[in-house]
């Protein structure tokens, strides 16, 4: 038997993946840029076994066992596989055994998949001896876009790519952490209940029907990309974040736009959202910016020396409450590093 545990990090979009031009390769319409959070706080962790004994493969989350049929789990199994039996052809019939957990909430708009995909398929990788975090990235992003960024630490690119076969649609890294070390950031947890509309069906309802998010890929996307890149590379926070807010507000733009509408942000979300923009004004300087997923939850980035300021007055207005797990941003506000 061999066996391997691996933990892996959620990634934060600044500019945001949505819509697909291959639902089943997973090819998005257009390049993201993320940053990768360190494992210290929020992380997946998964152990896989493989034996020659093993019947079948099985999987369990957060303790429970789950169907290994999930198209998208059973894609990433199909993918390793392939390129096992193009390398250690002996091992590629063993079957697994997977057991993978997350330490913050499952499917709430917090990157779970990311970070749950990005882990599962780097410790099967790594468990049939593939090595190359290319073809993790690749595989990865089988399983959900957004994992192919979990796998490059810092800060990330994924190339939308061009081939109809999906071989050049991965993640690269812009700029490792360091390049960057006081940048902070701060995961507000509005809720923490499961999302109402899971982003695969959100973004494909959105390419069918929102003409915003047209316009968006073609025409926004490509020069607000270039400028992200720029203002990471010069680390300019006050465009880094002024491009981050706005492409956050365009998503959510997008999926009003969308019809029926998809609404993620809540009061609390739009309250934070206020509270941003005032506390940047009456700073005269652009310190905090904000980002939304597909949920009401906020990710603040920050530069370090500002966190305790933004905090004190994060738990001024957002008291946690006895009733704070569905309305009010709760207790204390995770500090991430970027890794
Ligand atoms: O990878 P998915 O299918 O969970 O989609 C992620 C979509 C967003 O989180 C909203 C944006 C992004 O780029 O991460």
């Amino acid at each position: 038997m061999k066996i391997i545990t691996c933990i892996a990090p959620v990634n934060i979009a600044t500019i945001k993946y949505w819509g697909k031009r291959d639902t089943e390769l997973i090819l998005p319409l257009n390049d993201s840029i993320s940053v990768t959070l360190s494992t210290d706080q929020m992380h997946s962790k998964t152990t896989v076994a493989i034996d020659p004994d093993f019947k079948s493969d099985r999987m369990w989350l957060n303790g429970k066992e789950q169907s290994v049929d999930n198209p998208r789990f059973a894609q990433c199994l199909k993918e390793i596989r392939r390129r096992v039996q193009d390398k250690h052809g002996d091992i590629a019939d063993w079957k697994f055994h997977i057991c993978s957990e997350n330490n913050f909430p499952t499917a709430a708009g917090l990157a779970s998949s990311a970070a749950g995909y990005a882990c599962l398929v780097y410790a099967l990788a790594k468990v049939s001896g593939i090595s190359e975090v290319r073809d993790v990235s690749l595989v990865a992003r089988r399983g959900s876009g957004s994992a192919c960024r979990s796998v490059w630490g810092g800060f990330v690119r994924w190339q939308a790519g061009v081939r109809p076969d999906g071989a050049d649609s991965l993640a690269e890294q812009l700029y490792p952490a360091e390049h960057w070390p006081p940048v902070r950031v701060l995961v507000l947890v509005v809720s923490d209940s499961k999302k109402k509309i899971g982003s695969t069906s959100g973004m494909q309802e959105s390419v069918k029907t929102s003409k915003l998010l047209a316009h968006r890929v073609e025409r926004v996307l490509p020069d607000r990309i270039a400028n992200m890149i720029e203002a990471i590379g010069r680390k300019d926070f006050a465009t880094f974040a002024d491009l981050t807010m706005q492409d956050s507000n365009q998503f959510h733009a997008v999926c009003l736009d969308t019809y029926p509408p998809i609404v993620y942000m809540n009061e609390v979300s739009h309250a934070i959202v206020d509270f941003v923009h005032k506390y940047n004004q009456l700073a005269n300087q652009v310190k905090v910016a904000y980002t939304f997923d597909a949920g009401p939850n906020a990710c603040l980035f920050v530069l370090e020396p500002d966190v305790a300021d933004v905090i004190a007055h994060l738990r001024h207005l957002f008291p946690p409450t006895e009733h704070s797990a569905a309305n009010y941003v709760r207790g204390i506000p995770v500090v991430q590093h970027v890794q």
